[in-house]
């Protein structure tokens, strides 16, 4: 595997999740493939769970890691080419790219979408420039339009918790004081349209995701109606992706936020989320420290995924 972006790059899906859950089992058992193999995580945008569990992920495997900030200590870095660097930016990532890429083997990035550009945003312009000039593999760490690491642990947490062959999975919008980037549900929706489950994806008017990733998914406006008989129930909250509101706060509709009484309407479903979770405006207290909600197990699932996709990466190099 040479890059690592949407469900796509890892093939047979069900081959890749029996890979992690075997990985899981035995997860010291590759230290050889990383020995003096050096794996380098650069982050534009803040995070918890990514930045720890792969760097577990990487020592899981015998390699050194770096981690490197952006925003903290780096120079501030030009992104766009044919601009005079006569401002604050005092260095250019079209020197800053290859200089990372000589310091390693392989490269996560995490770079969020922006909201100033749909376009840049939906081309994912930092990384794609790191898989172009960086020379080596990159995977993303949840980039502008996806989030891979996540959707590929949510999917081994449903294929661990599922107790029918098929289950009911229901992406639920919920709301948020902020505006978020439509990653995580991207890339929800591409692994759960490529996985053996009835998927369907429930929000407000409005708040239509990319039809590139919602494929041929049930969207169902009425949230009720979506999550009965669910056996997983996965909230996250996204701004508007349609012109001309794109990267807009529509509604902060309370009535959406997932409540036991939400629930009750599930068969008894697993309430998942990728956290980090803004309590009481997504889901409430009572449901997230029910014995129904996998948030923590999912998250512990992320040094599952990112161990597969760079255990990958070093069998490739
Ligand atoms: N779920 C997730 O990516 O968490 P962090 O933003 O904390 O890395």
């Amino acid at each position: 595997m040479r890059t690592y972006t949407n469900v796509k790059d890892l093939d047979d899906l069900n081959a890749a999740v029996k890979e992690a859950l075997e990985i899981k089992k035995n997860r010291y058992a590759y230290k050889h493939l990383g020995e003096n193999r050096t794996l380098l995580m650069v982050f534009f945008n803040s995070s918890l769970r990514t930045r720890l569990s792969t760097q577990k992920a990487g020592m899981n495997l015998g390699m050194n890691t770096m981690v490197l900030d952006i925003n903290q200590g780096a120079w501030k870095l030009e992104t766009e080419r044919g601009v005079i660097m006569d401002g604050d930016k005092s260095e250019h990532i079209l020197e800053a790219i290859p200089v990372m890429g000589s310091y390693c083997d392989i490269i996560g990035v995490r770079a969020f979408a922006q909201f100033e550009n749909k376009e840049d945003d939906y081309q994912e312009k930092i990384l794609n420039q790191f898989i172009r000039y960086s020379g080596k593999p990159v995977f993303s760490m949840e980039a502008a339009t996806g989030h891979p690491l996540q959707a590929f642990a949510d999917l081994i947490t449903i294929e661990e918790y599922k107790k029918s062959a098929r289950p009911k999975v229901v992406l639920t919008w919920a709301p948020h004081p902020k505006a978020l980037p439509q990653a995580v549900p991207n890339s929800f929706a591409d692994f759960m349209n490529e996985a053996d489950v009835d998927f369907v994806i429930t929000h407000p008017e409005g708040y239509e995701l990319d039809s590139k990733f919602v494929r041929g998914a049930k969207v169902e406006y009425n949230q009720d109606k979506a999550l009965a008989g669910a056996d997983f129930v996965y909230a996250k909250n996204w701004a508007a992706y349609a012109d001309p509101n794109y990267g807009k706060i529509l509604s902060k509709d309370t009535s959406w936020t997932v409540t036991t009484g939400k629930m009750a309407l599930t068969n008894n479903a697993y309430f998942m989320h990728c956290l980090p979770v803004r309590r009481n405006m997504i889901v409430s207290d009572d449901v997230i420290e029910s014995p129904q909600s996998i948030v923590i197990q999912e998250a512990a699932n992320r040094e599952i995924s990112a161990q597969t996709v760079i255990k990958r990466m070093l069998e490739n190099l």
